[in-house]
């Protein structure tokens, strides 16, 4: 349903909130039949679609009460996910400050900072030993005793909502571990569940799916199939060979994963992460991602949610090809019916592209090649996560540029994977497969922009030159239009943890050496305004202090890219009304200088000198000629 629409609604004076989760059913129930019936052919499945109808008013029955009353309020208010208020940080709950109470004690830090939004990496039960950092769940809603209680989490959520702070979680919708109860069963032959998953006699017909299915771990689980003994039979493992990818051509799976889902948000969780979500639809015949039906699947979802639960959203974690980024949004009569935030995983990966190339055309190109997303739907702007960082970048856009794709690849690995000795990166090679020459990238933002070996060679200038370019990069992302996301540690340059490989169950995974412990002993002397950590901490304090109390910050698809005929400098501007904010990067190591009559004529001088508010200046201009300096970032103000 659209802002409109919801607004036309709620406009109706004196309705209760059951009143009007009959009218949101009532106006969703035609695409919700519609979206059903499509993956669900009506002659075999009208006595499920009956289920759901019964399940949605059980779902809204139970809902708490302060929930539902929350659930208005943010109907009426408008997109809140679009604010300039907004300012995220994703972190493992026992690497931040040892369990959820731990954490609700760290309040007053995300306040220091101006973090408002939280990623709390998966607390549900999980297999001892591997478990994919909890992405193998063995419940949705259980929280791991490691965590704390259901209790504590409540109880979190309760101060988050105090303290006008927003929570996000993870819903892994594609699979289960191969210990979530129906996988138990299962395995015991019960044939109701077996039929939740994607289970085979014997190898005929995964040899099918194997010939256009590519590998998402190659190293530690190559192949998508793993053959389980105690059913002697074969399962569906696109991910780790423990997590069972779920089975959504079966009706019943959709209705219990939605009750999950339902469920998760049951408990204060305001965004909830679809994790996964380009694989929810399995084709013989194709790479069985971004299939039509995931959409319609994903649709169906977030119908039922928006009835169910409307002040809840969706973010769809897609890390694909750009252009097949933008259709989690939803397209034509989906649009605005899917998810409201997505991964900018283009923005991010092009980010690390010009940090290496010290250039910004691949950058250009492939922004400018972004199809238009939703009035309503927003990005989640970030320069790294939990994850790898991949280089799915578009090899026609390469080409253009005149390099080729392949070597480009090499080059990027190479230089952020210390095969380069000029280059300051220090970070590890992820999942490489010398079959096809592709590889990702792992390292925490600092050690990856050259904070580590700036430490370890004692070289002040690439210590400066590191900390100027994680202040830019960050900057960006905070400027570029959509929820800012910050991974804990980062704000203070925490290098690359190592530990990881002393750990059996973290060895093959050098995810883990972007995961590091929060250090409390270098936030407990940030006053030492002297130290890269310090100097990093309070410029981003300062720029996201900036972002809150500026509106124009706010994403409205108020952004234009700007040209400015220099290879190395990026610049982009938001506008609101008269007003504009000219953001101007340089990618480069040197100073660098751009023609400064464009800026002139979008009327940043009109009024005299501007100012920049990163570094508080006003910008004069004496010659035409503008100078940046190295991995400078201004922010001018035109009011
Ligand atoms: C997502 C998560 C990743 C996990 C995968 C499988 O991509 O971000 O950490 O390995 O899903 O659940």
């Amino acid at each position: 349903m659209n802002q409109a629409k919801l607004h036309r609604l709620l406009s109706q004076k004196g309705k209760d909130s059951q009143e009007l989760f009959n009218q949101r059913l009532a106006t969703n129930l035609t695409l919700i039949q519609k979206q059903f019936f499509s993956l669900y052919p009506e002659e075999q499945h009208e006595k499920h679609f009956q289920k759901l109808l019964k399940l949605l008013p059980k779902l809204f029955a139970e809902r708490p009460e302060a929930l539902r009353k929350q659930d208005l309020e943010r109907l009426q208010s408008g997109n809140w996910h679009q604010s300039e208020k907004l300012m995220g940080m994703q972190l493992y709950v026992e690497h931040f400050n040892k369990d959820l109470n731990g954490l609700r004690k760290k309040i007053p830090y995300f306040k220091k900072l101006g973090v408002n939004f939280l990623h709390l990496m998966p607390i549900t039960t999980r297999p001892e030993g591997e478990s994919d950092g909890g992405y193998a769940v063995n419940s949705y809603l259980e929280v791991d005793k490691k965590y704390g209680s259901k209790e504590d989490l409540l109880e979190l959520t309760k101060a988050f909502r105090e303290n006008g702070m927003y929570l996000m979680l993870d819903f892994v919708v594609n699979h289960t571990s191969n210990e979530f109860s129906w996988a138990k069963k299962a395995k015991k032959g019960d044939k109701k569940y077996q039929g939740y998953y994607y289970i085979y006699e014997d190898f005929t017909i995964p040899a099918e799916f194997e010939k256009t299915l590519p590998e998402v771990f190659p190293e530690t689980s190559p192949g998508n199939f793993t053959y389980i003994p105690e059913m002697e039979k074969w399962v569906m493992t696109v991910f780790n060979g423990y997590q069972w990818d779920l089975n959504y051509t079966n009706p019943e799976v959709f209705l219990e994963m939605l009750t999950n889902l339902v469920k998760l948000t049951d408990m204060g969780v305001d965004v909830v992460r679809f994790d996964a979500l380009a694989f929810l639809w399995k084709k013989i015949g194709t790479i069985s991602q971004n299939l039509p039906e995931a959409h319609n699947l994903i649709s169906l979802f977030r119908m039922c949610l928006q009835v169910v639960a409307p002040g809840s959203i969706l973010l769809a974690e897609a890390i694909v090809a750009p252009t097949d980024i933008v259709k989690y949004f939803g397209e034509e009569e989906k649009r605005g019916n899917e998810c409201e935030i997505a991964y900018n995983a283009s923005l991010m990966a092009l980010l690390w592209n010009s940090i290496a190339t010290k250039k910004t055309q691949l950058l250009y190109k492939s922004l400018m090649h972004v199809p238009p997303k939703p009035q309503d739907c927003t990005w989640i702007n970030y320069i790294r996560c939990h994850d790898d960082i991949g280089l799915g970048y578009e090899n026609h856009l390469i080409e253009e540029l005149g390099w080729n794709p392949e070597m480009h690849r090499k080059f990027l690995l190479d230089y952020y994977c210390q095969r380069l000795d000029w280059s300051p990166a220090t970070g590890m090679l992820f999942m490489y497969n010398p079959k096809t020459g592709d590889g990702r990238i792992t390292g925490s933002a600092a050690s990856l922009l050259g904070l580590e070996k700036a430490i370890k060679t004692n070289n002040d200038d690439l210590m400066e030159a590191s900390v100027r370019k994680i202040v830019m990069m960050h900057g960006i992302t905070l400027a570029f239009g959509g929820i800012p996301l910050i991974y804990a540690g980062d704000e203070i340059g925490t290098l690359n943890d190592y530990s990881f490989q002393n750990d059996a169950s973290k060895r093959g995974d050098s995810r883990w050496v972007n995961r590091p412990m929060q250090d409390w002993k270098v936030i407990s002397r940030l006053k030492e305004k002297d130290s890269a950590q310090s100097k990093i901490f309070h410029a981003l304090q300062k720029l996201i202090k900036i972002r809150k109390e500026n509106s124009i910050f706010a994403d409205k698809n108020n952004l234009e890219l700007y040209h400015t005929g220099n290879d190395h400098i990026f610049s982009f501007e938001r506008t609101e009304n008269q007003k504009g904010l000219l953001v101007i990067c340089n990618f480069d190591e040197n100073t660098r200088v751009i023609d400064s009559s464009w800026i002139k004529k979008l009327g940043y001088f009109s009024k005299g000198e501007p100012l920049d508010l990163v570094s508080e200046e006003k910008v004069s201009l004496n010659s035409a000629l503008l100078e940046i300096m190295p991995y400078q970032m201004l922010w001018l103000m035109k009011f």
